[in-house]
């Protein structure tokens, strides 16, 4: 019944027309730490990463998936300001909280890590002792703004003033809100600290290190050419126009405490006491959160062979795939490789370190058309959703309408309309339907019976369009795999609604067993079908024909074994009504309470 995929024996899988390595590393963009995420930061990288590693392990893959807390940098020195913690403290603080939630909405990471980590540390410095040697690191005099009351530098964000285009008199000291021009904090007039508004404000000049990425431009070009086609045009186009822009040079340090320390044996020491910019430890820690978690269950030296880049015939070969939102893909496109290309400069095949294979990007979800925002709280957030609502109401809500080829807009309205519609209507109601008609009418036991035509034609439609849902979920197109999905559920209420066994039950009962047969088997393969996307529903809807494995493998049978294995006299056991519907007035009290429009 679960024959554990014998494909597992195996070490490639084919695709349409290309060979997918048994091993599939998975990163979604980092949660910056400061705070709850919001639904859009969910669907955004976290939630369609998770999908997709459920769909590795299923279809036999040996699956890791990694995220961490992105810990470092001005934000979250400046949130612990504001909260009276350590900054040290702070992180701790919300690193349990959003390691909490995430677990709640079934993100089913192997490691969730810190990029405060030990380890970050070591591979952080390691790769900029690396480039260093490599001679794409450069020290530069910098001049920045220092606060004199705070006694600290100040990110150019974080001056504020009178926009000297416009007279807008809250610019800020990147660019100007009001009329969009970018701006050099020394530009301001009366320019303030945005963070306690104080006007002692100076230039001071600081020395930083510099990442060469100007030189990486034609490496970069080339890899991204090589993967147009592959990559989503959202991720090529966004990649390509940085590369038009010309590539810039990158400041790698910052003047700060908090972060991870320039190491003395770099540019004689003159770093002394300055920290790696956030935008380079945050992507290193994909890697060291995987010694993170080799390190916390006794894996050794293993997590080197998730990141080592080997050619696709080896065993060991891995398939790296990275979810993230479109503001990241500069970094993910351009940062992140140039550092690797930097330091895989001087290495042996064999021990270059991997960059990633598939670059899955995502727009934006909007909140009726406007911005999710954090610091407004404007929108809804992971810990009060589920307050609301189980994590399966909102993935599947959230996979139908992932924000892939453009922006989408969470609406209330809409929200409760997929749920009402697909899950409780279409999905909910089958599923309890012919559980109930089972158990009224043939004791709660898989009756027997032979398919005729008609069974045989469901057969052959499912066998047609379980190979395009799961095409669509190895293609991360998780709208279209959503699609298919429902679909297919619907497909199952036609069937029974042709069957019918209710209308034949008293004057043929065997025309009504052949229905109830196969409506079980349906909510059987229903189970297994939706165990990506609503994972503990989908365990539920399993156990209601089978005890339902940890892991609910891909049905790789083809259908006409798959939809008649249960035994005539099988007991099965009808769960509870499913999903409820949500009402008019909680739609009304939730707009009221969250905001809408
Ligand atoms: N913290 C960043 C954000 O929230 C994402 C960092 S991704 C990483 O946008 F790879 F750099 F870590
Ligand atoms: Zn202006």
């Amino acid at each position: 019944m679960h024959l554990v995929s014998v494909m597992m024996l195996f070490h490639c899988f084919s695709g349409k027309n290309m060979t997918i390595p048994a091993r599939v590393l998975i990163t979604s963009a980092l949660p910056y730490i400061n705070g709850v995420k919001h639904l859009g930061n969910l669907i955004g990288s976290m939630l369609p990463a998770d999908v997709y590693a459920r769909f590795s392990r299923s279809v036999g893959r040996e699956t890791l998936f990694i995220c961490a807390t992105d810990e470092h940098g001005t934000p979250a020195e400046l949130a612990a300001l504001e909260a009276g913690q350590s900054v040290r403290d702070y992180c701790t603080h919300w690193h349990v909280i959003q390691k909490e939630h995430g677990e709640r909405f079934g993100l089913s990471w192997d490691w969730f890590g810190r990029s405060s980590s030990p380890q970050n540390r070591e591979l952080t410095q390691y790769f900029a002792r690396e480039l260093w040697k490599n001679g794409y690191l450069e020290v530069r005099k910098t001049r920045q703004v220092y606060s004199v009351a705070e006694k600290r530098f100040l990110p150019d964000r974080y001056v504020i003033g009178t926009c000297p285009h416009c007279g807008y008199d809250r610019a800020r000291g990147d660019q100007c809100e009001n009329c969009t021009r970018v701006l050099d904090p020394a530009d301001l007039i009366n320019p303030r600290s945005a963070v306690s508004g104080s006007p002692e404000i100076e230039i001071r000049e600081s020395a930083h290190l510099f990442l060469k990425q100007s030189e990486f431009a034609e490496r970069i070009r080339t890899w991204i050419d090589s993967h147009k086609g592959d990559w989503p045009n959202l991720v090529t186009s966004i990649a390509e126009k940085w590369l038009d822009e010309g590539l810039q040079d990158r400041g790698i340090t910052r003047d700060l405490e908090w972060g991870v320390p320039v190491p003395d044996d770099i540019a004689n020491g003159e770093l002394k006491g300055k920290v790696f910019y956030v935008w380079f430890d945050a992507p290193i820690e994909y890697i060291a959160a995987t010694k993170e978690w080799a390190d916390a269950t006794g894996k050794g030296d293993l997590w080197r062979d998730w990141w080592t880049e080997r050619g696709g015939n080896d065993p060991r070969a891995v398939r790296y795939v990275e979810f993230m939102a479109k503001d990241n893909v500069p970094f993910h496109t351009v940062g992140f490789p140039c550092t690797l290309f930097g330091v895989n400069e001087t290495l042996p095949e064999g021990e270059k370190w991997k960059v990633v294979d598939r670059l899955k990007g995502f727009n934006w979800l909007t909140y009726y058309g406007g911005k999710f925002s954090t610091s407004s709280k404007r929108g809804v957030f992971m810990d009060t959703a589920l307050d609301l609502l189980p994590a399966d109401y909102w993935r599947y809500y959230l996979l139908a309408n992932a924000p892939e080829s453009a922006d989408s807009s969470f609406t209330w309205e809409h929200f409760a309309g997929t749920v009402n519609k697909d899950l409780a209507d279409v999905l909910g109601n089958f599923v309890n339907r012919v559980t109930k008609f089972c158990v009224s009418r043939f004791d709660g036991k898989v009756p027997d019976a032979i398919y005729g035509e008609e069974e045989q034609a469901l057969i052959a439609e499912l066998d047609g369009r379980i190979t395009t849902y799961r095409g669509f979920l190895e293609a991360m197109e998780f709208r279209k795999a959503l699609g298919e999905l429902r679909a297919i559920w619907v497909v199952g209420n036609e069937y029974l609604t042709r069957a019918a066994p209710w209308t034949h039950f008293k004057t043929d009962p065997a025309r009504a067993a052949v229905g109830v047969r196969m409506g079980l088997h349906l909510v059987h393969l229903f189970g297994h079908l939706a165990a990506p996307i609503i994972p503990s529903y989908a365990k539920v809807i399993h156990a209601a024909i089978l005890p339902a494995p940890d892991l609910i493998p891909w049905p790789d049978e083809t259908m006409a074994g798959f939809l008649d294995q249960l035994k005539p006299g099988h007991v099965i056991h009808p769960p509870e009504v499913l999903f409820a519907k949500i009402t008019d007035e909680q739609v009304e009290e939730w707009k009221t309470r969250f905001g809408g429009e």
